[in-house]
């Protein structure tokens, strides 16, 4: 295994936690480590997240794992992207230092009871309703992604807002003061959301999700009043976008408020059979 040295960016790809910590624990302590947890898949937004680690530490580890676990059983766990291959040479080209790509029993090993966590409230709305215990799921395997690398700071996209909730709450309740950056979603050019599920949509279902940002430009425009958000919602479901949720809440709370100011304005819907996520920063106006 080559030592790190932080001008030589040379890629380490490992799949084992002995071959991690082989190359992280000589440097624990005076080199800062930043994790991008991922399910692969890569694209622009992760080199985002990429280029906000590296802002921020020393030593760039990449996880990719595709956790079975935050899978439902009629999701799309099988269908999911592994492009492990592509996924290298992209984080080989923005220059991270490690690739762990653990097998699920390197994650979950037998005899081995991993901790589980809730994500309490903030896990039970929205996504989490649809998909009911996803986010204990995700709250399970990111605390052992964080046990496993020991990473100074963490980073997040906002694409996924109640999962960047659901684990600041989780980095705020670990003794070891985790940093999580979150760094603001990457668009396509007429504003849909970067994400590994826009390879699942049909060349025709990849136009009808425009209407999904073409919303939220409707939305800011008039200002995200109770009526306003419907009325989009209305003419989401007309082009095509069967629409879960769409509702302005608290950024921190994920609690619905129509309060005047600023609030999260919070998408999922499905084109075809895909799920597509979005959340924007909003103004609801004072119409009293
Ligand atoms: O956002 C994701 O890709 C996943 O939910 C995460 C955080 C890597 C956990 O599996």
């Amino acid at each position: 295994m080559t030592a790190i040295d932080p001008k030589v960016r040379m890629t380490d790809i490992v799949t084992t936690v002995t071959a991690l910590n082989a190359i992280l624990d000589p440097v624990r302590g005076t080199r800062r480590i930043a994790l991008v947890p991922t399910m692969g898949a890569l694209h622009e937004g992760h080199l985002a997240l990429v280029a906000a680690a590296r802002e921020h530490a020393d030593i760039v580890v990449v996880s990719i794992f595709v956790n079975p676990t935050q899978f439902g059983p009629a999701e799309d766990f099988d269908r999911y992207p592994r492009t492990l291959d592509d996924d290298v040479s992209l984080v080989q080209s923005a220059g991270v230092d490690v690739v762990f790509a653990p097998d699920v029993s390197e994650v979950y090993p037998a005899g081995d009871p991993v901790v589980s966590v809730s994500a309490g409230e903030l896990g039970d709305g929205w996504e989490g309703a649809d998909r009911p215990g996803h986010f204990d799921a995700v709250a399970t395997v990111v605390n052992r992604l964080f046990d496993l690398v020991g990473p100074d700071v963490a980073v997040f996209g906002e694409k996924d807002w109640q999962q960047l909730a659901v684990i600041r709450r989780l980095a705020a309740r670990r003794p070891d003061h985790i940093r999580i950056e979150a760094v603001p979603t990457v668009r396509e050019d007429d504003g849909v959301a970067q994400s590994s599920r826009n390879r699942m949509l049909s060349v025709t279902e990849r136009a009808t999700a425009a209407a999904i940002p073409k919303a939220h430009r409707a939305i800011a425009r008039r200002g995200a009043s109770p009526e306003v958000v419907a009325a989009a919602r209305v003419h989401l479901e007309h082009s095509g976008v069967h629409v879960s949720y769409l509702d302005t809440v608290n950024p921190d709370t994920l609690k619905v408020s129509h309060e005047p100011g600023p609030a999260r304005l919070l998408f999922a819907g499905t084109v075809g059979t895909t799920r597509l996520l979005d959340n924007w920063a909003v103004e609801v106006p004072d119409e009293r």
